[in-house]
């Protein structure tokens, strides 16, 4: 337990680190409201004691019931909440986000990972939805909202705000956008500039540049007048904070805030359903009004110091005066713009003619009429901050040019590509795949003529006869799918790999009565000579053939180094217990499948990814091998063509039994179950420790999604570096991902590669320093 817990500190403080040179200005929340029918949930991050310049999780529950087992060592960035979910964000190069899930009954003590990939600046909740936005592309996705998961007509950059069934934010310039099936609000989104937006479940309002009130939608009550600096609404109610740090509460008949929180002046609020909780400005305590329970006693954290903001690199209008202690050196603590002067639009920034473009994701005004306290602060803040990260910056140029490190490399774990995501946009990437038109066992044998390009020499029996010594058991060296496997050497030197087809199979293929025998040959010969000009480094090279009375032989390079499934699962020594040289056979393996997937014409699924189906050379590459071999089986079959397009038990996958329709994400499937075969050392299907079997998928992927994946690494391969845990529990989540349960959630082979690329790059080329940055006690 100790153990465990030490590793999930180091691996979150490992997040930590990189987090400091890379977080853009987001709006995420500190404060949290989750609600069950007779339960409220408040959690806050506040200034760790334990862990300085970290902010850990706590919640409370009003009255005492839902429980969430947190771990005080876990730094998060910003939390959100709504009826029975509470989800926290980490971020560093990559944005994390898990959930809880709890109701009256109780907690589901396992948190759930619903989001791995590029930062997310800006998340927000409703009562049952949560977005964010993604940061580089901008894009808005929404998680817990099946009919509107991902928009690409947003345009939204900051001020995310999320409602029942709509989301509002603000675009670069200030204008709002709202996106969504609640016309009453997405209707009647009102023109101008706006400093703030903030959304209840029926209505939201917005604080224009003069620090007035629009609101819109269903609201319930009569909008204050007064000049404000920031908003919380929940249903049929709603708060505001004056510029003066006051709060004032309108909506339903008998809602107001309660009288002796009158002079308290706070920082920020938030709210959900009838609840509201702000942070106050002195000390950072926490209150919360709205229900019977919190206005009889509205202190839920006092003399603790909640974190009153996100930690930041950069702020629109002034950070707070004393964020030091919440945030790390080059981070700040942004504070509620508040424009100046009525009626006038925000400063233009001088120089840049109208506001700056909307390349960043902050808001872009800058404020020309600071006090003079904010003046000091921004100056010292920034010029601080610049040296501190020039002095850094310099010095890592340095050390990088004389070792080579990867400067960006904890970025690109994730930057290009999709990442892989539940239930995301990856759906549209299966709508452009579509349904395989192009599968090669759909094509009609004919379609290529009989031409010979050249590629492939034709053997005769008798010299296999011979150099296998009559397929003596010497040769054997397998039995694959197709049949037998012979080692041999050639006359010419070259050493091969002679698969035999069972006689079984070649005499129920030779006893098909639709077919005309010469039919079936050609379409033997058709299909071996596609796949002889399959040609890719991946791939095992397809020599030659034999075709004699019913014989069918085929004779492929000989690979010296044997099957992964031996190395993994048979070997004494092997050559790949380090994780570098594992990602590495993944990334191998992935390229050649991609070969076939995406530029093989036509596509070839291969429909047996297995690791007994990849084989290693002498200089550990890897290549793919039994491509196309389903090819062989019996064509008017069709019976048996299906058996054997499902692969072999514990690759399948689960998908093909329902829909009966093999696509590329088959592969992805099993290709997903071989990663974890190559981080966890367990067989796709094996035995627990009573002798029940059990599949590996079953086994390892709950630890994955809990990031845990330390627990079930293989124990032949010596625990992760620091920076190799980050590429092994990425590789983990890509394995997770690879193997849902919905073909169109997974990744695309050419996607999968790409963050293999990634992993292997990250471990490849680690900086030693980084090591004594961390307590590396693995
Ligand atoms: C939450 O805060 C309370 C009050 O400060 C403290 O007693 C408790 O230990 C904290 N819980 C966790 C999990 O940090
Ligand atoms: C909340 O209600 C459920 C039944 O709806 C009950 O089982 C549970 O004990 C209640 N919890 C509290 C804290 O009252
Ligand atoms: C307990 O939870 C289950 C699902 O989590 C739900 O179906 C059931 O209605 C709940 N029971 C009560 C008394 O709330
Ligand atoms: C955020 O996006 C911008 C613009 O694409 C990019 O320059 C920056 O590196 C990204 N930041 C992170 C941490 O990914
Ligand atoms: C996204 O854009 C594509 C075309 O570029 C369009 O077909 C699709 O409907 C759009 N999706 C949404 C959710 O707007
Ligand atoms: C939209 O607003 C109208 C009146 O403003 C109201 O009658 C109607 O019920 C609202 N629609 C919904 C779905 O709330
Ligand atoms: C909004 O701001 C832009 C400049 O950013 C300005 O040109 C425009 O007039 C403003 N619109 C309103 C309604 O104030
Ligand atoms: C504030 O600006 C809005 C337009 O953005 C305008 O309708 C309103 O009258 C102004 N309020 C004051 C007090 O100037
Ligand atoms: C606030 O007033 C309520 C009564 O309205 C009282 O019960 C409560 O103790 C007061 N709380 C504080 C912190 O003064
Ligand atoms: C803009 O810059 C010019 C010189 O670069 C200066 O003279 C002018 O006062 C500046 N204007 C404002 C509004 O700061």
């Amino acid at each position: 337990m100790a153990i465990l817990a030490q590793k999930t500190h180091f691996f979150f403080s490992l997040v930590f680190i990189f987090s400091l040179s890379f977080q853009p200005i987001s709006s995420l929340s500190t404060i949290a409201i989750s609600k069950t029918s007779n339960q409220t949930l408040v959690c806050a991050l506040i200034s760790s004691s334990l862990y300085p310049q970290q902010s850990s999780l706590n919640c409370t529950s009003f009255p005492q019931g839902i429980q969430i087992p947190l771990n005080p060592s876990v730094s998060f960035t910003g939390i959100v909440g709504g009826n029975g979910f509470l989800c926290g964000l980490t971020s560093s190069s990559n944005s994390i986000m898990v959930c809880w899930r709890f109701s009256d009954n109780g907690t589901d003590l396992n948190y759930k990972r619903v989001y791995i990939g590029p930062l997310l600046t800006n998340l927000d909740s409703g009562n049952s939805h949560v977005c964010g936005i993604v940061n580089g592309t901008n894009r808005l996705q929404c998680w817990q909202w099946r009919e509107f998961s991902s928009s690409n007509n947003s345009l939204i950059t900051s001020n995310l705000a999320v409602g029942e069934d709509f989301v509002c934010g603000l675009l670069p310039l200030r204008q709002i956008q709202c996106l969504g099936s609640y016309r009453n609000v997405t209707d009647a989104v009102p023109v101008g500039n706006y400093s703030e937006i903030a959304a209840g479940s029926q209505y939201a309002c917005a604080i224009s540049m003069n620090g007035s009130l629009d609101c819109w939608g269903n609201m319930v009550g009569e909008k204050p007048v007064d000049q404000f600096k920031s908003l919380a609404l929940g249903d049929n109610r709603g708060c505001g904070l004056k510029v003066d740090g006051k709060v004032v509460c309108w909506g339903e008949i008998g809602f107001s805030l309660p009288s002796n929180l009158s002079d308290i002046s706070f920082e920020t609020l938030e709210a959900k359903q009838d609840i509201f909780c702000g942070i106050e400005t002195s000390i950072y305590s926490l209150f919360c009004w709205g229900n019977e329970i919190f206005n009889s006693n509205p202190v839920v954290y006092d003399g603790v110091q909640v974190v009153p903001g996100p930690c930041t690199t950069s702020c629109p209008c002034a950070p707070l005066g004393n964020y030091a202690r919440f945030c790390g050196q080059e981070l700040m603590i942004c504070e509620h713009c508040v424009w100046p002067g009525f009626g006038q639009n925000p400063p233009i920034v001088n120089g840049s003619g109208p506001s700056p473009p909307p390349l960043s994701p902050q808001p872009t005004p800058a404020p020309s009429q600071w006090s003079t306290r904010n003046v000091v602060f921004l100056v010292v803040g920034c010029v601080g901050s610049l040296m501190m990260l020039s002095v850094l910056v310099i010095l890592f140029l340095k050390y990088c040019k004389s070792r080579g490190c990867r400067v960006h490399d904890s970025g690109r774990l994730d930057e290009a590509g999709t990442p892989p995501q539940q239930g995301s946009q990856t759906s549209q990437v299966q709508d452009q795949l579509g349904p395989q038109p192009s599968i090669l066992e759909k094509r009609p044998s004919k379609f290529l003529s009989m031409g010979n390009g050249g590629h492939l020499e034709e053997f005769s029996l008798q010299l296999l006869l011979q150099v296998t010594n009559n397929f003596s058991e010497e040769h054997k060296i397998g039995t694959g799918s197709f049949g037998s496997v012979y080692h041999a050497t050639l006359d010419d030197g070259r050493e091969v790999a002679i698969k035999r087809a069972e006689a079984s199979a070649s005499s129920s293929y030779a006893g098909g009565s639709k077919y005309r025998q010469e039919d079936k040959d050609s379409a033997f010969l058709n299909e071996l000579e596609f796949l002889s000009r399959l040609n890719h480094k991946n791939l095992v090279t397809l020599y030659g053939y034999c075709e004699d009375n019913n014989e069918r032989v085929l004779v492929f390079e000989y690979m010296n180094n044997g099957t992964l499934h031996d190395h993994l699962h048979k070997l004494e020594t092997s050559s790949l217990i380090s994780w570098t040289a594992r990602i590495k056979v993944a990334l191998d393996a992935a390229r050649g499948i991609e070969y076939l997937h995406e530029y093989a014409v036509p596509a070839v699924i291969h429909r047996d990814i297995k690791s007994s189906n990849i084989l290693l050379d002498t200089n550990g590459n890897a290549k793919v091998s039994d491509f196309g071999l389903s090819l062989m089986g019996p064509q008017e079959d069709e019976s048996h063509l299906s058996l054997r397009a499902a692969g072999t038990v514990g690759y399948m996958d689960p998908e093909y039994y329902r829909l009966q329709q093999l696509t590329t994400k088959s592969d992805v499937y099993s290709f997903g179950v071989m990663m974890l075969e190559l981080l966890s050392g367990y067989k796709a299907i094996h035995k627990n420790e009573n002798g029940v079997p059990r599949n590996v998928v079953d086994f390892v992927v709950p630890y994955i999604v809990q990031d845990e994946i330390h627990r079930v690494l293989d124990g032949r391969v010596p625990p992760p570096t620091p920076f190799e845990i980050e590429a092994v529990s990425y590789v983990g989540y890509l394995a997770a991902d690879c193997t849902t349960l919905e073909g169109r959630d997974r990744p695309t082979m050419t996607e999968i590669v790409n963050n293999l690329e990634r992993a292997l790059q990250a471990c490849l080329t680690t900086p030693n320093f980084s090591r004594s940055n961390t307590d590396s006690s693995t």
